[in-house]
């Protein structure tokens, strides 16, 4: 949550800035500033409430000279969204400038502090207590812009990463980070002369440089406009910078032509899932090669039991893993929310694996989860998309989904992305249990390959979603029903529903529905069953029944040909048949599909829809 960028260089920081801030858009979206050391020495700071295009209109008749320069997106936390809160944030002297993503926990001890000594915030956020710390800490330790901002960073508790610039300094820049993501872009201008671009993932990064450095927790980086580049940790110890190389398509980034991040992300998904089983499955032999279980063969073959922590979406591919790995690893897989997880003080032991499940790699209370894991000695596993995020830099292994970059605040490609892998996952874990017989191994990957020509199907076939979505906008609440390894499907359709079109829904396993929720059945009610030939596939059409007979508005997902589902529902929408375990990778698109057009009928704005960002930083 926020997004933060900076330059240094010889170029003109302004437009590398904006775009840089188009890219983190995805973080958050209710303010967005900039500041800039103009080439007269001035240190100018826009601000707007609203999104970055907001910001853009602002600065038209402004100064936006400059070549050092940082900027952010903003997600409130501390103090509603508007111009005074909005960041970066002055010094008392207005000499710096300082954008933060993250919350400093104990602002207010500051606050009272730097009170004391006549250094005044003007706004509500957490953030502006920090650039005036660190102007006090100048000042009273008469040092460095560098070392000051060590000094006050040693009396922060809390997440961050920063970017501060000294208007008396215009040669440097220093950043610094703990808990919240921080890349640094080593690149050379146009004219060869060295430059930083600094973001909170490699977005902004990737078309000027692919050369990299991720800050680790605790470090603060000396950016200077030679090329320059000093790092410290907290406790004054010198690092070496590690420079690494990164591969980001900058096509990846673009809408290509679809009107919403969402819809290509959607439409991608045969191919992502294409590069996500790449070198993993093996076509010919119907095998399966997960390096993150092969180089742990022993861990998982003696694991007493698998913990899966995630939040949201990623919570959803988690439920329908315990599913497929209980049934072939016959080891106990227990599904937890990390925000519960890490407060409840769980039992954890040393022989137990604790699964990271994240998007983004950055969800804060996925994050904790797993340390907490950590301090009780389990075997850390991450399964990320975003490369170099904090989640697989803290666990032991890993897999990362290849899906590419994930910008729609509503998660798709990394869904279906994240049931593969662990159903991989799982496949590689039963053949180091050996709980698996070659030839079950073998039928099951010769089905999963077969899936990305199955999601093309499925997403060519369902072309009457958009009007079929126009009709649907009436709708104030919705259900969405599924049994064993479409219940998580059933959740995650309504999740996509409620996230992006605001109407309200609830995903329950079918069989739930008598023990309260059918109450809530007229006439007016839409149900979602996802009713493929497989599993209950009985029961579930008893559990149509019960709806039918209460007037519910029936539309089923059901498996291709069926006849049976079709005459009791008011609408279906087909799927190609598959293996049962494997009918979410399918069975969840057109609910993507449905929920997408719905958003659109209702004028929404699908890619940023309201109150959301991307990925959640904050607990
Ligand atoms: O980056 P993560 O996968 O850890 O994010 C978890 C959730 O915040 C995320 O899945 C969220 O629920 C999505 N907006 C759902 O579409």
């Amino acid at each position: 949550m926020c997004g933060i960028v900076g330059y240094i260089g010889d170029r003109k920081a302004y437009p590398i800035l904006m775009k840089g801030l188009y890219r983190l858009e995805y973080r958050g979206y209710d303010s967005a500033g900039i500041a800039l050391v103009n080439d007269n020495g001035n240190l100018s700071v826009y601000k707007a409430k609203g999104k970055v295009s907001a910001l853009e209109a602002t600065v038209q008749d402004k100064d936006i000279s400059g070549t050092v320069g940082i900027a952010h997106t903003r997600w409130a936390t501390h103090g509603e969204p508007n111009v005074v809160n909005a960041h970066p944030h002055y010094s008392k002297s207005r000499n710096l400038a300082l954008v933060h993503n993250g919350i400093i926990e104990n602002f207010k001890i500051l606050r009272s502090q730097l009170e004391k000594n006549d250094f005044h915030c003007i706004s509500e956020t957490d953030t502006e207590v920090l650039v005036q710390f660190i102007e006090y800490m100048q000042d009273i330790h008469k040092c460095s812009l560098f070392k000051a901002v060590q000094l006050a960073l040693k009396n922060v508790t809390g997440a961050y990463a920063i970017a501060v610039i000294d208007k008396q300094n215009p040669d440097q820049m220093v950043v610094a980070r703990k808990g919240s993501p921080l890349v640094i872009g080593v690149g050379k201008s146009e004219n060869g002369n060295p430059e930083f671009i600094v973001g909170s993932d490699a977005t902004p990064i990737v078309e000027f440089t692919q050369e990299v450095i991720y800050l680790n927790d605790e470090e603060i980086a000396y950016l200077d406009r030679s090329g320059k580049i000093d790092i410290i940790t907290l406790s004054n110890v010198k690092q070496t910078p590690q420079v690494q190389q990164i591969s980001i398509d900058i096509n990846e980034l673009e809408k290509g032509g679809y009107p919403h991040f969402m819809l290509k992300e959607i439409y991608e998904q045969p191919d992502a899932i294409l590069n996500c089983i790449r070198g993993r499955l093996d076509t010919e032999n119907k095998d399966v090669f997960l390096s993150g279980v092969i180089d742990n063969k022993n861990v998982f073959k003696n694991a007493r039991r698998i913990i899966i922590c995630a939040c949201g979406t990623s919570w959803h591919s988690a439920l329908i893993a315990k599913y497929f790995i209980e049934e072939l690893c016959k080891i106990p897989v227990e599904v937890e929310y990390a925000s519960e997880f890490r407060y409840r003080n769980p039992v954890v032991f040393p022989e137990d694996v604790v699964i990271a499940v994240s998007q983004s790699g950055e969800t804060a209370d996925t994050l904790a989860a797993i340390q907490l894991a950590k301090s009780k000695g389990a075997f850390l596993y991450g399964i990320c998309n975003v490369i170099g995020s904090s989640i697989p830099r803290a666990t032991d292994s890993g897999t990362y989904l290849h899906v590419g970059p994930e910008i729609g605040v509503a998660s798709t490609k990394a869904f279906t992305g994240q049931v593969i892998t662990l159903m991989m996952l799982g496949l590689s874990i039963a053949k180091v249990k050996k709980t698996i017989t070659d030839e079950k191994l073998h039928f099951l990957v010769g089905e999963l390959i077969n899936i990305p020509d199955k999601m093309r199907w499925t997403l060519e076939h369902n072309k009457s979603i958009p009007e079929f979505a126009q009709m649907f906008t009436y709708a104030r609440n919705c259900i969405f029903l599924g049994r064993g390894y479409n219940y998580p499907v059933a959740l995650e359709g309504a999740l996509k529903l409620k996230e992006i079109s605001y109407i309200h829904a609830e995903g329950y396993p079918a069989a739930e529905m008598k023990h309260g929720p059918i109450a809530l059945i007229d006439e007016e009610m839409p149900v979602f069953f996802i009713a493929p030939k497989h599993g209950m596939y009985d029961k579930v059409i008893s559990n149509i029944q019960e709806i039918k007979s209460r007037n519910g508005r029936i539309v089923s997902i059901v498996t291709e040909g069926d006849t049976v589902v079709g005459n009791i529902s008011d609408r279906i929408f087909s799927i190609p048949d598959t293996l049962d375990c494997f009918v979410p990778l399918l069975s969840v698109l057109p609910l993507q599909l449905l929920s997408y057009y719905v958003a659109c009928a209702k004028g929404r704005n699908v890619d940023q829809p309201r109150n959301l960002a991307k990925s959640v930083t904050v607990e």
